[in-house]
């Protein structure tokens, strides 16, 4: 019985692996395996061919016209990269008002939530980096089918790279929150949110997790994820501890487009924020005070429909 249960676990994959290794290991000097020093030689090669033909970083991570070409480039249709990102106004507007002001002294950091196919995060990465070299932002997404696009992680990775700011961006493939559902409910190219519900997956609770690694890191954050008043109430609350005094709340969307992300901005005062202003496209506000440590989210008053899950 033994040896039958022995000759078994022989013949299973792992266990002809198991004997490979095993004779492998009874080798000695004298009888090298020709067939190994084949593999090692290869593998050492392509490792030394790799390190020559490193990204370099041969566009813009702030031209968003730049970043859109190269991503059209890559089968993106330029409908959705223009009406899914933030568009350059707006991250001028950004730039001018919530970055220029930070201190270039030591390296900035920023959140980066909501990435889709990486245009204002492309953006965010270069415009920070050309404050300090060393400053990082770190982005909270999902990587859930948008707009069509699956994996657009992939894409993300990708100009990252072609921006030269794959050393200055970290992804955090989750929600920022609960799971929520995609594209914010509506349906692209047939990809059905409601339908695919149940299917879609990743890692929850991203800021509430963040707050307990690094407390009080951020110089700014950009909230364009999931676009639900009561959501977005709950990520603005939950961002405050991971916010430097002084540090910047970036909103997209607070135009008539998106109606409740507009009357979010319009009560940003009652999380204790300052309101800087908005270009009717991003409000930005400060954190001008330490955040109070109730944790209560205050209640926002949403004028706009809202029909709740399960209704
Ligand atoms: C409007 S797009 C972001 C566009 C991007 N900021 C730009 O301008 O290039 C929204 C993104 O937020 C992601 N998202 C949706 N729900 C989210 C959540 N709960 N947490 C984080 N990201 C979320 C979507 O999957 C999508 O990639």
């Amino acid at each position: 019985m033994k040896a039958i249960k022995q000759f078994l676990k022989a013949i299973t994959p792992h266990g002809l692996i198991e004997l490979r290794r095993a004779r492998l290991a009874k080798r000695t000097d004298e009888e090298p395996d020709l067939e190994r020093s084949a593999f090692h030689a290869q593998r050492r090669r392509r490792i030394a061919a790799a390190k020559f033909s490193r990204d370099t970083g041969a566009i813009q991570g702030d031209d968003r016209e730049q970043v859109i070409a190269f991503l059209k480039e890559r089968g993106i249709a330029v409908k959705h990269l223009l009406e899914g990102s933030v568009p350059q106004q707006s991250l001028e507007y950004i730039r001018e008002r919530a970055i220029l002001p930070l201190d270039p002294a030591r390296p900035l950091t920023a959140l980066h939530i909501g990435n889709f196919v990486g245009v204002s995060l492309a953006f965010l990465a270069a415009a920070l980096g050309q404050r300090h070299p060393d400053s990082v932002v770190v982005s909270v997404d999902p990587n859930l089918t948008h707009r069509g696009i699956s994996n657009p992680q992939a894409h993300v990775s990708a100009l990252l790279a072609a921006c030269g700011v794959q050393r200055n961006t970290m992804i955090i493939a989750g929600y920022s929150g609960r799971k929520s559902i995609s594209n914010d409910g509506v349906v692209f190219d047939g990809y059905d949110p409601e339908k695919e519900f149940s299917k879609e997956c990743a890692c929850e609770e991203s800021l509430r997790n963040l707050g307990a690694l690094c407390p009080q890191a951020f110089d700014l954050v950009l909230m364009d994820g999931h676009h639900e008043a009561s959501y977005l109430a709950g990520e603005i609350q939950t961002v405050l501890p991971l916010m430097r005094l002084g540090g910047f709340v970036i909103l997209d969307d607070v135009d008539a487009a998106w109606a409740e992300i507009r009357e979010v901005f319009s009560q940003i005062a009652s999380f204790g924020l300052e309101p800087i202003g908005t270009d009717d496209r991003v409000g930005i506000a400060q954190l001008v005070a330490k955040p109070s440590h109730t944790g209560a989210t205050p209640e926002i008053r949403v004028s706009v429909s809202v029909t709740e899950w399960g209704e």
